[in-house]
């Protein structure tokens, strides 16, 4: 069986869904309310999971009323917590978010905790020496965190995957430590500090970050699919066409289904497509952890597509 690493953030969602977003100073009513799980973290923690990979997830929760409810969701997912800390004085991550009715969504995020795992959290993962060959990384904890998480991967010859969302900048020793870099193209054009406005610019915003030593790219491109980015070449794997309803964790969905495919040794375009899939499944459905498929739906959905595919 496949074994993913994953550490990050963990957060509860609380999701409005309302016709349209609202503008500044603005108020939608007619909203509906719901509370999930959520947090890049978590979420792509139960999205490798469900691929079927065995996951273990480093995250740090508050000793509050939330980080109890994020540890039962995580045990009831079949994910082990004894590396889920608690911080004694940070409240839980919790994350607003409205969606509108074609499935975009606007996010706030209060990280508490997720704030507080430090490089000395990050070295309790040497019990986990030898375990796995797959570490997946975002960037809703501190960059200190990332950083020490991604030397001590490499140490062990992990392959490293890091999502780097939320945009943030990045320096070259941290992208030098990455196998395989994630982006959206807001965050591309972030890390690259280049324009990306179709497939050419964003290839090219790909080469300044191989120049930097990252491994290979993988451009997120929403419905469009994703776009592969290596020092050979690029290859654009399109999107499947799917009715989106919420949009939320479709990039942690394709980020988790990624690290699986990858971890059970599937050829990267073979991985590329079952994260293609996994990502298109979770824009069908609201909420995070909630809407992420499993392994059957991932390969039921490629197998409808492949059948239809003249
Ligand atoms: O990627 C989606 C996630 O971002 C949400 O679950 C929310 O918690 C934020 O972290």
């Amino acid at each position: 069986m496949p074994k993913v690493i994953v550490i990050g953030s963990a957060n509860v969602d609380l999701t409005i869904q309302v016709d349209r977003l609202p503008t500044p100073g603005e108020t939608v009513s007619d909203g509906r309310f719901y509370t999930s799980f959520g947090g890049k973290g978590a979420n792509q923690a139960v999205a490798a999971l469900r691929a079927g990979a065995q996951v273990r997830f480093l995250a740090k929760v508050g000793r509050d009323p939330n980080g109890d409810r994020i540890l039962e969701q995580l045990e009831a997912q079949g994910l082990h917590t004894d590396l889920i800390l608690r911080d004694e004085t940070e409240p839980s991550g919790v994350a607003l978010i409205m969606v509108d009715c074609n499935g975009r969504n606007a996010i706030a995020v209060a990280p508490g905790s997720n704030r507080k795992i430090t490089p000395e959290d990050i070295r309790r993962f040497e019990p986990l020496k030898g375990w796995g060959e797959t570490l997946l990384l975002q960037l809703e904890v501190p960059l200190d965190a990332v950083k020490e998480a991604l030397t001590l991967a490499r140490m062990q010859g992990l392959r490293t995957i890091l999502n780097p969302a939320p945009a943030r900048t990045l320096d070259e020793g941290v992208l030098a430590q990455v196998d395989l870099l994630t982006p959206n193209e807001g965050e591309l054009e972030r890390l690259s500090g280049s324009p990306v406005k179709e497939e050419k610019t964003a290839v090219e915003a790909c080469k300044i970050l191989l120049d930097q030593g990252v491994g290979e790219v993988i451009v997120t491109l929403g419905e469009h699919g994703a776009l592969h980015v290596t020092r050979k070449g690029a290859e654009l794997f399109p999107g499947y066409p799917v009715k989106a309803v919420d949009t939320t964790a479709a990039g942690d969905a394709f980020n988790g289904a990624l690290a699986c495919g990858l971890a059970e040794g599937r050829p990267m375009e073979d991985a590329i497509r079952f994260a293609n899939a996994a990502g298109a499944l979770t824009v069908t459905r609201r909420g995070a952890q909630d809407a992420l498929p499993s392994r059957d739906e991932i390969e039921n959905l490629l197998q409808r597509l492949d059948e239809d595919t003249p």
